[in-house]
């Protein structure tokens, strides 16, 4: 049942468990299996009958084993840990999470890529999903964030947009130079995180290695009834490691399930990867004067202004038994979030509210939440029913309505409850500001924290993807390079001109696309 406190998440459960050798083989329904050799045929040579329930069985589930992969971040590996509290913020939140330091909590991390599909190689540059689920006496939190603390798009109803510049071609069926750059070129707030995913860290050397990052405004309300804007940030305690072009090209052709691989391994050694757990915090009142709109996901909050406070730490200290079981069917979303956590008026968070749970609807089914995986460890007690694959007792007997007069759940009516948000302005399709439109200052500051050499590779990587593309649409991106700063221009220019220059060019030089789109917006081949 939904509200058994005795289960944990991994516990295993009959299905999980091995069997001993020599069980008794049974169909889906128990009944034992005499053969499972030989098919039921009429003669010894005739042909298959169809009371071969056991046959029709195994082919029909063989036909269903696949539900839809995510349709991004597809391919991604994960652990379960544990979660701990190192430093109280009552005066922050109410959430019992963090109420006093030394509390512990298990919890289910998945990393991933982004645009590629499941069987795609780990080492390609791409961002990586940092996606933790903590489960929490309040609930289940979930704060599913990236390896880079931007984004591409600060509208929600750009991110498919965004995603299908990532994805594959229609007419090629092949991922796209000139899509990517020609969206980011026509999209200047893509530039910071552009800059971040052509730099070292857009090729992690494996998940192990890579900072996490909130990414968005979220916030956290204490029983005073005061609200502060938060960004979560955590930082790897193995160090950050990349690996260059050169290594991941070479890895992902040797084992392109390289980041499984040493996620697993290095757990199965007892070498537990850990985070540490850091917020910045502002008060609410401040997001109304800062200098940057705190809700613009394209911006970070510089750490002068707004620093680090330490509360926590997570390690990774246990691998799945079943990858389908508690991977696969895993489903974060950012709405999850229990009493003392909150979201912000960040448009895009907003858009994220709504489209995780109804990506889960689609892809693993309506009662996705009541898989042993995504349930909560705190009771849950809905007036949720039925649907399809309601494989728990479906709350027996219980009232199935609410009033009712027979002792079914109510709302909690807490004393403590999230202060109102102030909100003002007419309904309206709002731009951004002239003062959001700053989109070089921050990459340029960030290309200027860049050593001497990881610059030099910075062009490189650039110069590979973009000196495929149409001349129109190179040259557009490269005027966006230029306002970042004049030698990220100059470098990414000089290294397309010798790549164009060498009359070998190596098999990693990118250098032509034969199908891509026109400036009209048609195909041409
Ligand atoms: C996965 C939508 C922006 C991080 C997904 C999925 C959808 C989605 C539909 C697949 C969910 C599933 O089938 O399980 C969106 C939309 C966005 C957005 C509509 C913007 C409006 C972001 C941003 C981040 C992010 C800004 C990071 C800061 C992730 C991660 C996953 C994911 C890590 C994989 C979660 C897992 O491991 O299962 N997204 N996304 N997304 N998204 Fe987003």
């Amino acid at each position: 049942m939904s509200d058994d406190k005795s289960f944990k998440p991994s516990e295993p459960t009959d299905m999980q468990a091995p069997k001993p050798a020599g069980a008794a083989l049974t169909n889906a329904q128990g009944d034992a299996v005499a053969s499972n050799e030989n098919s039921l045929t009429a003669g010894a040579r005739g042909p298959v009958l169809l009371q071969d329930h056991h046959l029709l069985e195994r082919m029909a589930h063989f036909n269903r084993e696949r539900v839809p992969e995510r349709v991004v971040h597809a391919k991604g590996s994960g652990a379960f840990g544990t979660f701990r509290v190192t430093r109280a913020i009552p005066e922050l939140t109410v959430a019992k999470l963090f109420q006093q330091a030394g509390t512990e909590c298990r919890m289910l991390a998945r990393f991933s890529t982004v645009a590629g599909e499941k069987g795609y190689a780990d080492t390609v540059r791409d961002p990586r999903g940092f996606a933790l689920k903590v489960y929490t006496e309040d609930g289940n939190w979930d704060l599913v964030g990236n390896n880079t603390p931007v984004f591409f798009v600060r509208d929600p109803v750009k991110f498919q947009d965004f995603i299908h510049s990532q994805k594959r071609h229609p007419a090629t069926g092949r991922r796209s130079a000139t899509m990517m750059f020609d969206f980011w070129g026509l999209r200047p707030e893509t530039v910071h995180q552009t800059l971040y995913i052509f730099g070292d860290r857009g090729i992690p050397r494996s998940y192990r290695f890579m900072n996490g990052y909130g990414s968005h405004t979220y916030s956290l309300w204490n029983a005073q009834g005061q609200r502060f804007y938060v960004k979560w940030h955590f930082h790897t305690q193995q160090g950050v490691q990349n690996l260059t072009e050169e290594e991941a090209t070479e890895i992902a052709g040797i084992n392109p399930d390289y980041a499984f691989q040493d996620l697993h391994d290095a757990i199965e050694r007892g070498e537990y990867p850990k985070w540490r757990v850091s917020i910045q915090v502002m008060p609410e009142a401040e997001a109304e004067t800062y200098h940057i709109n705190p809700f613009d996901l394209t911006k970070v909050w510089p750490h002068a202004d707004y620093p680090l406070m330490e509360i926590g730490e997570f390690e990774l200290n246990e691998n799945p038994r079943n990858y389908f079981a508690e991977i696969e069917q895993a489903a974060f979303e950012p709405s999850n979030m229990p009493r003392g956590f909150g979201a912000s008026p960040d448009k895009m968070l907003q858009g994220r509210l709504m489209s995780y749970a109804d990506a889960h609807r689609y892809r693993i089914g309506i009662n996705y939440a009541a898989l042993p995986v995504n349930r909560a460890a705190s009771p849950v007690n809905t007036y949720n029913r039925d649907g399809q694959t309601r494989f728990d007792g479906n709350y027996g007997d219980a009232p199935v309505y609410e009033p009712n007069s027979f002792g079914g759940p109510v709302a909690s009516g807490d004393a403590v409850q999230e202060p109102p948000i102030r909100i003002d302005g007419n309904a309206d399709r709002y731009g951004w500001p002239q003062t959001d439109e700053d989109y070089y200052a921050q990459p340029g500051a960030l290309y200027r924290l860049m050593s001497p050499d990881e610059q030099a590779r910075t062009h490189g990587n650039f110069a590979r993807n973009l000196g495929g593309t149409p001349a129109f649409v190179q040259e557009r991106y490269l005027g966006h390079l230029d306002k970042i700063d004049p030698a990220l221009g100059r470098g990414v220019r000089e290294q397309i001109e010798q790549m164009k220059a060498d009359p070998a060019p190596s098999i990693r030089t990118i250098l032509s696309e034969t199908h891509t789109y026109a400036a009209g917006g048609r195909l041409s081949a």
